[in-house]
């Protein structure tokens, strides 16, 4: 059965992970009482800075681990945000390993598989947060990689972050294609050669026009 979106001769549909799949929002969800009213801000500093310290160390030839830099984020976030409790810490660090899944992603997964498309995960995660999370949303039988650019020792969105799912999976760049929520990812995977489809759960403005998503859907299920 052909799907809308997925040009036929594909073979795969890679997923970024972290605001693709799980939700980074959801730890400071969970624990939104007890930080207090700089909750939302806390969590978007947090998420901001994890992004721009993998992006700096990436151009400057370092590497972290993904987890590392979401430490260091997160306390950045708590020294900007002074009302916010600082004793929420290890509880925050211990929701980021277990994240919300969207509510669609186990069925979407699941169609795509079904259809005989192959699906996996391609994140600047670490091997560690990554299975972590895919275990806590009970989402390993329905993947069949979970892939982390530790492999790589470089963030997304240097090529040879996403040359790891190329090698990975045995395909080519026009047999894969690449979703993410991540407008910066999207324009990385379309870069390199990948489909690339962007999921704007949030309905943000586009970006990077001349690195254009495939495709456009609001929530996973738009694949089916
Ligand atoms: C990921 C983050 C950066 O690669 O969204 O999963």
């Amino acid at each position: 059965m052909s799907l809308p979106l997925i040009p036929p001769g594909s073979k795969a549909v890679v997923f970024d992970a972290y605001g693709t799949l799980f939700d980074v929002h959801s730890a400071v969800a969970r624990h939104a009482g007890q930080i207090g009213p700089e909750g939302t801000r806390l969590s978007e500093i947090w998420r901001a800075k994890q992004l721009e310290y993998s992006w700096v160390l990436s151009l400057a030839g370092r590497y972290r681990t993904f987890w590392a830099l979401t430490e260091q984020a997160l306390d950045y976030a708590f020294a900007r945000c002074p009302t916010a409790d600082y004793s929420v810490r290890p509880l925050l660090l211990d929701a980021y390993r277990t994240l919300d899944a969207y509510p669609e992603v186990r069925a979407a997964l699941d169609g795509l598989r079904s259809r005989g498309l192959r699906t996996a995960i391609l994140s600047n995660g670490d091997p560690g947060m990554l299975g972590s999370a895919v275990a806590s949303a009970d989402l390993a039988a329905y993947l069949d990689a979970v892939l982390s650019v530790d492999g790589a020792k470089v963030f997304k969105t240097s090529p040879d972050a996403y040359q790891m799912a190329i090698e990975a999976l045995s395909l080519n760049e026009d047999e894969i294609v690449f979703v993410s929520s991540n407008r910066w990812d999207v324009a990385g995977a379309a870069a390199f050669g990948f489909t690339a489809i962007w999921v704007n759960r949030l309905g943000l403005p586009d970006e990077y026009e001349d690195l254009a998503p495939h495709a456009v859907i609001d929530a996973l299920d738009g694949l089916l």
